[in-house]
């Protein structure tokens, strides 16, 4: 029998990887690609949903971290840092334990969802909780691998974008071509630059006809690329995406631009609305930030952007059990039972 082996031996021929590379993986990549049925009648288009919450920490990191990882293992890093918003940390934490690195994260304080700083803890990680924002978090771990012993293993990382754009391969050697949307949140921008230089890498070597327009949609408190100026003080709910000044600027504006596409805003309401709507209408449990796309094909859809018959990508990039505060606020007390069938039905309804 065989399963799939990692981003890395899957896709090795197109990755920075040599025959001694040490390859670091938890087999991460592969994820489902979910027809979405809701979406797809509401859009009247052919909508999917690449669930990147399946990768092995429950998010789109680890396709860039077992690059990360194993290249700074190659180069004989000891020690890794990171700056984040929970789901790097939480990649960069298990991939060390796997490489036998310390890591070191930098989280912006009171700012990480409780899954996020749980998975960074149990794997061992050394924390630093930041009076600040992820932009400052961010110059501090750039700081420090400058002037210590110590990699880093943020998006800033060339090698991290070449493991992430892999997701992009995957979805074309599923669908056989390239959507003619693909839709994605966006926070640091690193995995929209990721998406479209896999898009169009294949399609420059034949491996698809053509290439898909990219939407990007960041949260409305957190819009630097949509205001076209750094925010300084980013406010949001999807925690992970609440980012003022994204490393890859110029080239999430490029992957736009050349794509033909658009990078817009959505509000907490309106990711908090695709939030519930995938997690009860298309069965998908994702966290915040990731319903992001969703909520932008949605709000693209309403504003008559969305022609019908399209076949449309959203990543969603995160698992729901990260954060799991927002599922659980809002919604109705479980009530409470004794061990008696006939009380169960009545108040189950079926009787
Ligand atoms: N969705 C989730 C769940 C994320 O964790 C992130 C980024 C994004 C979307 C945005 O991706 O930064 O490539 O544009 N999280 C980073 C982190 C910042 O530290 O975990 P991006």
């Amino acid at each position: 029998t065989h399963q799939w082996r990692g981003i890395i031996e899957e896709y090795r021929d197109r990755l920075p990887v040599t025959d001694t590379t040490p390859v670091v993986t938890l087999r991460e990549g592969g994820t489902p690609l979910v027809p979405a049925q809701v979406l797809s009648e509401r859009t009247g288009c052919e909508v999917h949903l690449k669930v990147e919450g399946a990768n092995p920490t429950g998010s789109f990191k680890d396709r860039g971290m077992t690059m990360a990882i194993s290249k700074a293992k190659e180069e004989g890093a000891q020690a890794v840092i990171c700056a984040s918003t929970g789901n790097t940390s939480a990649s960069a934490a298990a991939y060390a334990v796997r490489a036998g690195m310390v890591s070191a994260v930098l989280v912006p304080q009171g700012k990480i969802a409780l899954g996020k700083m749980g998975q960074a803890l149990v794997h061992g990680a050394k924390i630093l909780q930041v009076d600040g924002n992820f932009d400052d978090c961010l110059d501090l771990a750039r700081a420090l691998s400058d002037n210590y012993p110590v990699a880093l293993v943020n998006s800033v990382n060339p090698v991290r974008i070449e493991g992430q754009k892999t997701a992009a391969f995957e979805i074309v050697d599923m669908l056989g071509d390239a959507p003619d949307i693909h839709v994605l949140p966006v926070g640091n921008a690193g995995n929209i630059t990721a998406y479209w230089r896999g898009y169009k890498e294949y399609a420059a070597d034949g491996l698809a006809a053509r290439t898909p327009r990219m939407w990007g949609f960041q949260a409305s408190g957190s819009a630097p690329l949509v205001r076209g100026e750094v925010v300084k003080d980013p406010s949001t709910i999807a925690t992970a995406i609440r980012i003022g000044n994204p490393a890859s600027w110029d080239y999430a504006i490029a992957a736009r631009d050349e794509s033909g596409g658009f990078i817009d805003e959505v509000t907490d309401r309106e990711i908090l609305r695709a939030y519930r709507l995938l997690a009860s209408q298309e069965g998908v449990f994702v966290e915040p930030a990731s319903a992001a796309s969703v909520a932008g094909l949605l709000k693209a859809a309403e504003q008559g952007k969305v022609d019908p018959g399209q076949r449309i990508v959203c990543t969603v990039t995160g698992n729901g059990l990260k954060d799991p505060d927002w599922a659980v606020a809002g919604a109705p007390q479980p009530v409470t039972v004794p061990v008696d069938a006939a009380t169960a039905a009545e108040r189950l309804g079926l009787a």
